[in-house]
């Protein structure tokens, strides 16, 4: 039997992407799934989805930076299934602009999105995981680890995620709550997909290399691994790895060789 069978699962962020992919392969395992996103339309799409598929699925659409809508999100999880083992913070805005274009009111909300964002929905499920000796996995980015051009509030907001992540591993010792950090490499992303701009619009992703991109599917397979091993930190692709090995050790030398690949990235796509 499967290790996700009847586990309640909520995946922030699910009504697209890396969310949904990992809400679909749960959902494939046996998980009771509780998905959400703010786009309504969206989100029923996603829960038609998982429905027409046999799935045993609720959608709640709320905003993971509002702490009221958090815990809406978890009280209507516990009234429909009565428990929540597995949280996944996967929600998050990024960008494309440097930061000294940035808007301070975006940089505030980017910042806000990836770690209040996380924070709420751990704070107001943490009662709920601790009765089922549950688990908590924050999404992180390769970002988390070395502060990316064009990405300064998103990876100092992942950044922070590793923080939080590290005094609640410390915090909840010996209480059985697992507490894990995935910190996934680039992904193939959907064509909907939108981050925000110097002015806070939303637009499309900057062009990357299609070799170097896992599929949804596979980064929703590894997540489901890191839950089910309780691993703490997870590092995805072979360039994620690399590159934690790196700044770790060179983390001067990391830096350079981002300057001379953002060169190069220029060059091809510009
Ligand atoms: N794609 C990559 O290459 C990549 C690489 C490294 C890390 N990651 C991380 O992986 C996670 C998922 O990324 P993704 O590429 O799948 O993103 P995505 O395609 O943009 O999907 C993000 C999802 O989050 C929801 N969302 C955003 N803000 C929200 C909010 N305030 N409240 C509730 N839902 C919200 C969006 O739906 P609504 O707009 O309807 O709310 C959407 O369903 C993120 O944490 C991201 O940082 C992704």
């Amino acid at each position: 039997m499967s290790f996700f069978k009847d586990k309640v699962a909520i995946i922030t962020g699910s009504g697209m992407g890396i969310g949904k992919a990992t809400a679909l392969e749960l959902a494939a395992q046996g998980a009771k799934v509780v998905l959400n996103g703010r786009n309504a339309e969206r989100l029923q799409k996603a829960f038609e989805e998982l429905k027409a598929k046999g799935h045993d699925v609720i959608a709640i659409p709320c905003d993971i930076t509002s702490a009221a809508d958090c815990e809406n999100l978890i009280r209507q999880t516990i009234e429909t299934y009565g428990k929540l083992d597995i949280l996944i913070t996967n929600a998050s805005i990024s960008m494309r602009e440097k930061f000294e274009n940035l808007q301070p009111e975006v940089f505030s909300q980017i910042i806000h999105s990836n770690i209040n964002g996380s924070a709420f929905p751990a704070w107001y499920a943490l009662p709920h995981l601790k009765k089922t000796k549950g688990s908590i996995t924050f999404i992180s980015s390769a970002a988390g680890m070395i502060g990316m051009p064009t990405g300064s509030a998103y990876s100092a907001g992942k950044m922070a995620l590793t923080a939080l992540a590290q005094s609640m591993k410390i915090e909840l010792d010996g209480s059985g709550v697992h507490v894990g950090i995935v910190h996934v490499g680039f992904t193939q992303n959907e064509d909907a997909k939108r981050v925000l701009n110097a002015k806070g619009e939303l637009v499309p992703v900057a062009p990357r290399p299609p070799y170097l991109q896992q599929t949804r599917e596979q980064v929703a397979k590894a997540i489901l691994r890191s839950i089910k091993s309780r691993q703490f930190k997870t590092v995805l692709t072979i360039v994620g790895k690399l590159n934690a090995f790196m700044v770790r050790f060179f983390p001067g030398l990391v830096i350079r060789i981002i300057m001379y690949s953002q060169k190069r990235m220029k060059d091809m796509y510009e």
